[in-house]
């Protein structure tokens, strides 16, 4: 949603922002364009790949705009950290904060991570593989209850359970669950086909321990507590969340936080030329805050 995320930031030259989803720099980039000259973009992102190919948006960026591109600068964190940006940046605050949430392009494309579960490969789903534990690893440690709730709570999926135990008996038979086409086809044998046949049923099963491997909702949680401190005083904030458990955190964080005023009562969808451009927007929603005092 680039053309609404440019209009609730309102980059100008000057500004300073920290763009808290690097992914591939596209937003980034042209908050950049619209800072420059004498603002900053601080990007974050969590995935050591995605830093290590942040130099190529950059260049990229230069070949067209070189003040723009002198406007950018990627750090290997995440973004409830961002405060440690600010501190190496030496800025009290920034004028905007984007947290664009879920998977970029290149994680999709990657077909040793088991985030395109389509593709065989292995049931690892971490966003930094440096650190934790691979989604076959806990699918290994956690109980059949433990592992049930995961699939509940983060994937609402309602045959979690069914799941669950088929999960546990592979692992007893000694051929535990390893890689995406096994878990995908065992789950697709435990829920039943949905009247709509765009969603493959193993999606929610895959969204759950994706959050669970990357703790995506605490550090969702423990951000929004913070954001506010980041920003300076009319100072906005902009989530993209691509499903209902993430939009309620970030409805929640921003109702509950007395220095926030709301931008966007109703969250912001992309529009249908996005969504026919790329269908995986189709789920996006867009809320905007503004720090008051
Ligand atoms: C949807 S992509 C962002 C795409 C980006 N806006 C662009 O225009 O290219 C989400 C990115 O957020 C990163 N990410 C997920 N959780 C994170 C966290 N807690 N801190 C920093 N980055 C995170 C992922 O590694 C991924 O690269």
């Amino acid at each position: 949603m680039p053309e609404e995320v440019l209009e609730g930031l309102q980059p100008a030259p000057g500004k300073k922002f920290i763009d808290g989803t690097f992914g591939g720099g596209g937003h980034s980039s042209l908050l950049a364009a619209r800072v420059s000259p004498g603002g900053l973009v601080i990007g974050l992102d969590r995935d050591e790949g995605a830093v290590d190919k942040s130099q190529e948006a950059i260049d990229q960026l230069a070949a067209d705009n070189p003040d723009a591109a002198k406007c950018m600068t990627v750090y290997c964190a995440s973004y409830h950290q961002a405060a440690r940006a600010l501190a190496a940046e030496s800025l009290e605050g920034v004028d905007g904060l984007l947290l664009d949430l879920g998977l970029s392009s290149d994680q999709l494309a990657d077909r040793n991570r088991g985030f395109a579960f389509s593709v065989d490969a292995p049931l690892d789903l971490r966003f930094d593989t440096s650190s934790g534990e691979p989604a076959s690893q806990l699918l290994r440690r956690l109980s059949e209850q433990q592992i049930a709730n995961v699939i509940y709570q983060f994937g609402e999926e309602r045959f979690s359970r069914r799941i669950a135990r088929r999960i546990v008996e592979k692992r007893q038979q000694r051929t535990p669950v390893e890689t995406t086409t096994e878990l995908a086809e065992l789950v697709r044998r435990c829920v039943p086909r949905s009247k709509n046949h765009d969603i493959d049923p193993a999606t929610r099963t895959f969204q759950a321990l994706r959050i669970a491997v990357n703790d995506e909702l605490d550090i969702l949680t423990k951000a929004l507590g913070e954001a506010a401190n980041w920003l300076n005083p009319g100072g906005r904030i902009a989530v993209i969340s691509f499903h209902s458990l993430e939009d309620r955190i970030v409805k929640h964080a921003f109702r509950e936080n007395g220095m926030l005023q709301i931008i966007t009562p109703k969250p912001l969808r992309p529009s249908e030329r996005e969504t026919n451009q790329n269908p995986r927007a189709r789920s996006a929603k867009l809320r905007i805050a503004e720090r008051t005092a």
